[in-house]
Order: structure tokens, then C-alpha cells, then sequence
């Protein structure tokens, strides 16, 4: 038997057997590599007799095609078994019910601070914030707060090293520095966060938020800040006329200074805000003392305005009617899950009550 008809033979052979890519491309190898057999049976052409050479070279070629093109459909052959076998294995069974998935809640502080700043924003206020680890001389001296101050005392403040110079921020009033420090005048910001005090009970939370507000401008006054409080309210209760009343107060960074209740009243057991006899404290407020804008190089003679704290989680509770202040941070997914908002269910405006 002549050596070619040996190989085509026993390729054939191999060719018969269940082969997966590696094995075939072995065979590959074997006859086409380097020193392959066919390889080899070309480098012999030219020792052949010259009367024989012409046929065999004809032969080998053609064995060389013929080979070649069965390896090629056994190759493609071996891989449509194998998309196929995986096909028949991963195949996706439609029919069976869907995965049970939770989708989390947008907590009402966080709504409630969307809100906030989305109203705010409708009449020029941007948004500022500040860290929560404070130093000493941002969150009480520089808001002209002195050493003796009763917001100062340990029983109020949680200090965070020996020498009471670094602390956990007892308002967001620091901002009001941090932001002066930073820029020139005017200025007319809003900053939400979180705030701390060492107080617990049924309307205190050690940790709690506040939104700051400050309007630094030439020609500010008492009255902006009236109109800019009534303006907020009405928006964020969604009513068309608030009562209101400020109450004389002191702050030291303010002067003079007040506190903001709003009208209330009970109606068939249910909360309604802005009318009524009753009276609920919501924020603390007032024309920013001179010495605050000198403390920030601001020239008080030319500048002036108001600043506003407002306490976030007590509007939370009167507009989404949650009565007790310490579910807010218990997470309690029960309570998430009735109180929080869908967070693809996006409110077109702010307005968080027309969900
Ligand atoms: N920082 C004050 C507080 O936490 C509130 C306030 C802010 C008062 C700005 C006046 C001006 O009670």
C-alpha cells in the first residue's frame, strides 16, 4: 500500500471516532505541522524518480485538499454540537414565576430633604454642605457663641476629644461660616444635614436633621425673611395660606432673633396645618449679627441678611403624619415600607403628598 494511501486510510479511521476540538486539532497537527506526515511527503518530492514525481505530487495534493476540507467540516461539525448541546442545556424556561426581589424605599427624611431643597431652589437658594465632625470654633465661636454658652455644656454637645476642640455638629449653622469663608458676598444658600445633641425622648433623637438657610445681600431685610418663610411653608404643606408667628427669641448669631410657630388645630382627629388656635415651633431664625459677618471678613456696614435653622424631621412628621421622631432611625423595614416612597414612582414636582 503506498504511504499515501496509508495516512488517507488511517485519518479516516480517526476521523470516525467521537472527537472534541482539542483531539481534532491534535490531527491537524499531525498531518499538516511542521513535521507533519503530509508535511513530510512534500519534502520527499524531489528524491522521487523523475517519471513518478509528476503523479505523486498531483496525488499528494490532492490528498492535502481532501484532508484538509474533512477536517474543516469535522471542525465545524464538533462546534455545532457543542452550541447545540448548550443551547438544549441553558435553555431559559419562561414559564416558571419570577424571582421574588425587594425593592428598597426613599426614606422620608430624604424625601422630605429633596423637597426642601427643590422648593428652596424655585427662588434662587443653592445647596451647601458641611461635615458632620465639626470643629469648635465653626459651630460655636465664629457664630459668636461664647465659651460660657449653655449650647456649649457637655449635657448638649458630644465633644469627640479631651480639649473639645473637634465635635459632632450641633447645627447646621457652621455652614454659614464655612460658606462665607469660602466666597465673596452676596450669598444665598440652603444646607440640609444631619445634626447631634445628647437628647432622647418621644421629639428628640440624638441625631437629627436641620435645614440651614442665609441671605447675605446689600439691602436685606426682616421682611425677606418673613416672605421667604411664607413662601416655604405654604409650598411644603401644600396649602394656599399659612398662620404664622414669630416670636422673639435669642440666638447668638442672630440678632434680632425669633422663633417660628405655625397654626394648627385638630379637626375629626386629624392634624390640619395653618389655621387653628393651636401653635407648633418649627424653626429659629433671624438678621445675622454683625459680629458673624466680621468673623467671615464680611463688611457688615455694606452686607446684611437673615439665616434660618429649620428642624427637617419635625416637618417630616407633621406632613407624612408620623407621630413618634425615634422610628425615623430605628429601621424597621415594616415601617419603611409604609412610610417611604417608591423610588421609581418619581414625583413630577416636589410635591410628595400627590403621590
Ligand atoms: N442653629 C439654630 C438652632 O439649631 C437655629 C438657627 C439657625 C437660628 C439660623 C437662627 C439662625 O437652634
Amino acid at each position: 500500500m503506498s504511504d499515501l494511501k496509508k495516512i488517507k486510510d488511517e485519518f479516516l479511521t480517526k476521523l470516525k471516532g467521537k472527537l472534541n476540538l482539542p483531539e481534532i486539532n491534535q490531527i491537524k497537527s499531525d498531518l499538516f505541522g511542521k513535521n507533519g506526515l503530509i508535511s513530510s511527503q512534500f519534502k520527499k518530492i524531489g528524491s522521487i524518480v523523475e517519471s513518478d514525481r509528476k503523479k505523486f505530487a498531483s496525488d499528494l495534493n490532492i490528498l492535502k485538499d481532501e484532508l484538509q476540507n474533512l477536517i474543516d467540516l469535522k471542525i465545524q461539525e464538533i462546534e455545532n454540537t457543542e452550541i447545540n448541546e448548550k443551547l438544549e442545556k441553558e435553555r431559559i424556561d419562561v414559564t416558571l414565576p419570577e424571582r421574588n426581589f425587594v425593592r428598597g424605599k426613599i426614606h422620608p427624611v430624604s424625601q422630605t430633604i429633596d423637597e426642601i431643597s427643590s422648593i428652596f431652589s424655585e427662588i434662587g437658594f443653592s445647596v451647601e454642605e458641611g461635615p458632620d465632625v465639626e470643629n469648635e470654633y465653626n459651630n460655636f465661636t465664629a457664630l459668636n457663641t461664647p465659651k460660657n454658652h449653655p449650647a456649649r455644656d457637655m449635657h448638649d454637645t458630644f465633644y469627640l476629644d479631651e480639649k473639645k476642640e473637634k465635635l459632632l455638629r450641633t447645627h447646621t449653622s457652621p455652614v454659614q461660616i464655612r460658606t462665607m469663608l469660602k466666597d465673596k458676598p452676596p450669598f444665598k444658600i440652603i444646607a440640609p444635614g444631619r445634626t447631634y445633641r445628647s437628647d432622647s425622648d418621644q421629639t428628640h433623637a440624638p441625631m437629627f436633621h436641620q435645614v440651614e438657610g442665609l441671605h447675605i445681600d446689600k439691602n436685606i431685610n426682616m421682611g425677606h425673611l418673613k416672605g421667604c418663610l411664607d413662601y416655604f411653608i405654604t409650598e411644603f404643606f401644600e396649602v394656599k395660606k399659612i398662620k404664622m408667628r414669630f416670636r422673639p427669641s435669642h440666638f447668638p448669631f442672630t440678632e434680632p432673633s425669633a422663633e417660628v410657630d405655625i397654626g394648627y388645630e385638630i379637626r375629626d382627629g386629624k392634624l390640619i396645618i395653618g389655621e387653628g388656635n393651636k401653635w407648633l415651633e418649627i424653626l429659629g431664625c433671624g438678621m445675622v449679627h454683625p459680629n458673624v459677618l466680621n468673623n467671615v471678613k464680611v463688611d457688615s456696614t455694606k452686607y446684611q441678611g437673615y439665616a434660618f435653622g429649620i428642624g427637617i424631621d419635625r416637618l417630616a412628621m407633621l406632613k407624612y403624619g408620623i407621630n413618634d421622631l425615634r422610628a425615623f432611625f430605628e429601621c424597621d423595614y415594616r415601617w419603611l415600607n409604609h412610610f417611604g416612597f417608591d423610588p421609581l414612582d418619581v414625583p413630577t414636582s416636589y410635591r410628595g403628598l400627590s403621590r
